[in-house]
């Protein structure tokens, strides 16, 4: 990975040490350009006009599903554009969970969620009426096993996150999947927090639905992704009801498309669609296995840095994703966070969206440090350099 040459295509890398990528990355200067060029030269609303214009604007974004299809292994037609992960998982519980969950059935999810991945579920078991269960962790931050085979018993549908956002854990997909399908669940795969840096083969892992926001992997926000088995997606009912997702429309009745089109109802985020295919280019073109091996030797460096701090807690387990949660005693995460700021070390502070993971933990709050591919050693080296400054100032 030539990361100097790298960064010339993120101009915005300059002035600042961004950490932060977790939260969202930053774009390359080809998706930003995209953006401008379909706004300019190929703006229409596509699956509707039949002139040329339109059906270049058509083509060009099927032409993404196609690509994103070959990131991820699947079908074509198992590819569904949405607004994020959140509005994704949010289409399963609806569109499946309503349909198919019933009361006493049982909906496992696992300590280390976002609430995007919590909370649906949460909501899902308060409507129908069916069990909602936690799997705990162990000290270290990974799935505590006796609990997740336990729990896992009987189990209707299984949500989990690929990559912790708070501690980096990365639990065994493949196994994780196999073990929800032998108890007869269904299986969903948050990978907001893997798929930047991490190949998915939805085949390989075995999943029922996967799940992943464009904007953490250089794409414009406004676009995320949904894979589901084409099986269960034609199982399942309408998320969104109107235009373009339906077949026949009378003023008695409707009928639905077939998927992806059942689930894309309204004129989507076209742009940024057009612009996660280029993202998707950026990150073949680095190809993934360079993207992991590098982003993994960077959070390990910044993991063995951050924890030869005495002053410093780091949270989670040493095999990790990209990314350092951490707390100091008696110094308020947002105080850290607007002390690094000061040298434009940019981090985030607070509970991440994930607020039962720091009740759990028993903190109120983290300060998290996550790193990309654009990252150097230096940008590391800064960070501990502001921390100790932290110390300092807090004695
Ligand atoms: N879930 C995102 C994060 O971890 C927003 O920052």
């Amino acid at each position: 990975m030539d990361v100097d040459k790298i960064r010339k295509d993120f101009p915005i890398l300059d002035n600042i040490v961004y950490l932060d990528s977790a939260a969202t990355s930053q774009r390359p200067a080809s998706v930003i350009e995209s953006i401008n060029k379909f706004y300019k030269d190929q703006n229409s609303n596509v699956a509707r006009g039949l002139y040329q214009l339109a059906e270049e604007a058509t083509f060009e974004y099927e032409q993404v599903r196609k690509k994103t299809s070959k990131f991820i292994s699947s079908n074509e037609n198992e590819v569904i554009f949405t607004k994020n992960t959140t509005e994704a998982i949010n289409l399963v519980m609806r569109g499946y969970g309503e349909k198919f969950i019933k009361k006493e059935d049982k909906i496992v999810v696992t300590m280390l969620e976002h609430h995007s991945n919590f909370v649906p579920w949460q909501e899902l078991a308060k409507r129908t009426g069916a069990k909602f269960e936690v799997v705990g962790l162990t000290p270290e931050g990974n799935l505590d096993e006796a609990d997740l085979v336990q729990k896992l018993k009987g189990a209707n549908l299984f949500a989990f996150s690929a990559a912790s956002n708070v501690l980096g854990t990365m639990p065994d997909l493949k196994r994780l999947c196999k073990l929800a399908k032998d108890a007869g669940a269904i299986s969903l795969v948050d990978a907001a927090q893997y798929a930047p840096s991490h190949k998915i083969s939805v085949k390989e892992f075995g999943c029922d639905f996967l799940t992943f926001s464009g904007h953490k992997m250089l794409s414009p926000f406004g676009v995320g992704v949904l894979y589901g088995k084409e099986e269960l997606l034609e199982s399942m009912d309408p998320f969104l009801y109107g235009s373009e997702m339906i077949r026949t429309v009378t003023s008695q009745k409707s009928d639905w498309n077939t998927s992806p089109h059942k689930f894309e109802s309204g004129t989507p985020n076209v742009a940024a669609v057009i612009g996660l295919g280029v993202a998707l280019d950026y990150l073949n073109n680095l190809e993934m296995e360079n993207i992991t091996s590098y982003t993994q030797s960077l959070s390990a460096y910044m993991y063995s840095r951050l924890n030869e701090l005495d002053f410093i807690h780091v949270l989670g387990p040493e095999k990790r994703t990209g990314l350092v949660s951490f707390t100091i005693d008696k110094v308020h995460p947002h105080d850290i966070a607007a002390i690094l700021n000061e040298d434009k070390v940019c981090v985030r502070s607070g509970h991440h969206c994930a607020m039962p993971l720091h009740e759990y933990l028993g903190i109120p709050a983290s300060t998290r440090a996550s790193i990309y591919f654009y990252n150097k050693k230096s940008e590391i080296d800064q960070l501990i350099v502001s921390l100790e400054k932290v110390k300092k100032l807090f004695g």
